[in-house]
């Protein structure tokens, strides 16, 4: 799993560990905390990996793993991409890395037999007409490939995922969610069910859940919020 040291990607290890899924969680090999994620992933009970973020490296893992399923489930920030100015790597952008690291797994996936199973966490917002905004762009670009690789897929598409669990402080994410989830639920109650379905906010537990049961079931293809919904457990909470 890609982007398993996310707020998302956590919450699908555990679920999957729960359900007594065998889990590789990648870390990248120049992370910070590798040390802090390799504890924390090991005692969720995942196995953790850090190859590198090269085709070719990504590939030959995969080929050990044999895995069923792969999860993408990473990308950046526009505060992460300022944080990194002063950094030597580069500055990371949404094409580097929503785009070209799920492209790259999209492609060691393809190498491998039988091909997994392959579990793309996209946006809301993103569909069949090319966007001029980078981080749609990036995220149509990524399904677009997902398409035409032929890889049986999940193309996820949650509006705001967003939890007062999230351990990174992003108040501004948090603001939306809330007033957003609000005028939803007000929306909801005069009768526009699919729009409140389609872009209430999840929490990571929440979206783990659907994406594991989706992963795990025979559906695929694009699943808009109201579908994500219908496979969240506590979707009935509000
Ligand atoms: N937040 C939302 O409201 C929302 C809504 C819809 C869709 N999404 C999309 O869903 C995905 C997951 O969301 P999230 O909130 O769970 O993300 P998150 O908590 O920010 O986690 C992002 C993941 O991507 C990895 N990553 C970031 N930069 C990287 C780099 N330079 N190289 C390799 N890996 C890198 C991170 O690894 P490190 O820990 O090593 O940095 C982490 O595992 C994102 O792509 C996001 O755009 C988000």
């Amino acid at each position: 799993m890609a982007g398993a040291t996310g707020y998302t990607g956590r919450a699908v290890v555990g679920e999957l560990c729960r359900r007594q899924v065998e889990v590789v969680a990648h870390v990248r090999p120049d992370s910070k905390e590798i040390g802090r994620w390799t504890r924390e992933l090991d005692e969720i009970g995942a196995a953790v990996d850090s190859s590198p973020w090269d085709e070719e490296a990504m590939a030959d893992t995969l080929a050990a793993v044999a895995p069923s399923h792969v999860f993408s489930l990473l990308g950046t920030t526009r505060a992460r991409a300022r944080a990194a100015r002063s950094e030597t790597d580069g500055v990371p952008t949404y094409d580097s890395i929503d785009y070209r690291l799920t492209a790259l797994l999209i492609n060691a996936a393809c190498s491998i037999h039988p091909p997994p199973r392959f579990i793309y966490l996209s946006a809301t917002g993103v569909s069949s007409s090319r966007p001029r905004n980078p981080y749609y762009l990036a995220r149509w670009k990524a399904e677009r490939d997902l398409v035409d690789s032929g890889l049986r897929a999940v193309i996820a598409r949650p509006g705001l995922i967003a939890g007062g669990d999230r351990e990174e402080s992003r108040p501004m994410e948090q603001v939306a969610a809330l007033l957003g989830d609000r005028a939803l639920a007000m929306a909801g109650r005069l009768g526009a069910r699919g729009l409140r379905d389609r872009y209430l906010s999840f929490t990571a537990d929440e979206l783990a859940w659907a994406l594991v049961s989706l992963a795990l079931s025979d559906k695929g293809g694009a699943c808009e919020g109201e579908v994500l919904r219908r496979y969240a457990r506590g979707s009935d909470r509000r």
